[in-house]
């Protein structure tokens, strides 16, 4: 099975989700594929609705740490869940940068998933100059060991890891097959020196960043790589549906 996430991001307004959602329900059709769309808030319930009959998954990008209460403007993962969710994008590097979002917030978000009943996409990687200084490897253990704090090894079941690389978000640059390959491993090793073997081999891990009808060719095979996190090219309907055919 490969699992994709298309992440919709801030894009669309209601009329334009609404066609693009009844485009998705009646023409997706792969069951090698266990697809989600990540969308803004406000779409949720109207995703729940329309994606009701078909296999696809209605996911959030983002949740509250808090549970309820004091938060104006926040959505929490009760109200994620509750509306039709069933996944959710947590750590993306655009509201780690904008919105200051450390492993300590990252953590507590995660906690507030599980909590919901909630799956999560937990999303990792390294900016241009941290991989130019070679720090590559050093940001994505800080990174999920932040995130992962406090958690039990079943709870991991839960959750898949999502590897992208800053500089390879809407850049149409992508690692080398051989290199996302060398980081999945990575993320595996810490998995397993942390919980053990068995979770590190069981984690699910995606790829994202640029993932493209004209890239998806060269990394769909990479050993390791159990699916995709898609960002621009998922937002026509078509286009996507022809990367999701190809895998
Ligand atoms: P692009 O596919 O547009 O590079 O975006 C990737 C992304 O950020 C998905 O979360």
């Amino acid at each position: 099975m490969k699992y994709v996430v298309a992440n919709i991001k801030m894009n669309k307004s209601y009329d334009e989700m609404k066609s693009y959602l009844m485009g998705m329900a009646t023409r997706f059709s792969n069951d090698k594929v266990d697809l989600t769309i990540a969308m803004p808030y406000t779409y949720i319930s109207l995703g729940k609705f329309l994606l009701e009959e078909s296999a696809i998954r209605v996911g959030g990008q983002n949740l509250s740490e808090d549970e309820e209460g004091k938060s104006t403007g926040e959505i929490s993962g009760r109200m994620l869940r509750s509306s039709g969710a069933e996944n959710v994008i947590i750590g993306h590097s655009e509201r780690r940068k904008r919105f200051k979002e450390d492993g300590k917030s990252i953590n507590l978000k995660i906690k507030s998933a599980l909590k919901n009943r909630l799956n999560i996409i937990l999303c990792i990687g390294e900016s241009a100059s941290e991989n130019k200084l070679g720090k590559r490897s050093e940001v994505i253990r800080e990174q999920i060991e932040s995130a992962f704090k406090g958690l039990y090894e079943n709870e991991l079941d839960n959750i898949l890891i999502a590897y992208e690389p800053i500089w390879a978000i809407g850049t149409g640059v992508t690692p080398s097959a051989k290199e996302i390959g060398a980081v999945v491993k990575e993320i595996r090793k810490i998995i397993s020196d942390d919980f053990s073997t068995t979770a590190g081999e069981k984690m699910r891990v995606l790829y994202g960043g640029s993932v493209n009808g004209k890239s998806i060719g060269q990394i769909k095979n990479v050993k390791g790589v159990d699916g995709f996190l898609v960002g621009g090219a998922c937002l026509d309907g078509g286009e996507f549906l022809q990367i999701l055919n190809n895998l």
